[in-house]
């Protein structure tokens, strides 16, 4: 595909949303064209799901295909359609997260979601994902000064642990791909970092074409 993919994901509280923004002037200033989104959702049907998803309780079966129910409408509507016209597309979480939340937090474990990996996006995964990273008593406080706090994120700290372990080791495993950012650095900090990852890329991009 001709744009690029790139993905930001972390427990809740980590901080990510904060950075999607920047990312996307960075990239448009120079010149490049950008749509950001997100999941569960992107798609009047995803965010149907989205609401389902987060607004009840499931099954954990449950949970993970509602999240790639939405994801194959995703794609197919608009990251796939945006990345051939040559668009970058940056999406506020993806596939990692249901190994995160419903293979680790879950516990449905790695093998059940590649499976569902497998079948609903075979051989597509993002160019370059950040995952943001905090101790969960710390993502916690963050998530309780909000006030607002869904059926997810309040979960117990052991839950937000093992979705942290999950995104952790998915991070080992792909460290090309798997950027991670220690959100406990300053905003300024973080933001540095970010960009240098995005502009590594951009650079990338721009010798490679054709
Ligand atoms: P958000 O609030 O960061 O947009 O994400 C919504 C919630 O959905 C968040 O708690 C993580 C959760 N989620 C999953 O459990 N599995 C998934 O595959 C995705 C994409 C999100």
């Amino acid at each position: 595909m001709k744009g690029k993919f790139i993905t930001f994901e972390g427990i809740d509280g980590a901080g990510k949303s904060s950075h999607i923004d920047a990312v996307k002037a960075f990239l448009s200033d120079r010149g490049i064209a950008v749509r950001s989104t997100r999941e569960p959702g992107g798609t009047m049907l995803g965010e149907r799901i989205r609401a389902l998803f987060l607004e009840n309780s499931m099954s954990a079966h449950t949970e993970a295909l509602l999240v790639f129910a939405a994801r194959r409408e995703h794609l197919e509507r608009v990251v796939w359609p945006a990345l051939e016209e040559g668009s970058w597309v940056l999406c506020d979480r993806f596939t990692d997260a249901s190994f995160a939340y419903q293979g680790g937090g879950r516990e449905l474990g790695a093998s059940v979601i590649a499976k569902l990996a497998d079948w609903v996006h075979p051989e597509f995964q993002p160019d370059l994902t950040l995952l943001f990273d905090l101790p969960p008593d710390a993502a916690r406080a963050r998530v309780d000064g909000r006030g607002v706090v869904d059926r997810i994120e309040q979960e117990s700290a052991a839950f937000h642990t093992r979705v942290r372990e999950a995104y952790l080791a998915r991070a080992r495993n792909e460290p090309e791909r798997i950027h991670v950012f220690d959100t406990r650095a300053s905003l300024t900090i973080v933001r540095e970092q970010v960009l240098a990852s995005i502009a590594a890329l951009a650079d990338h991009a721009a010798t490679v074409r054709p």
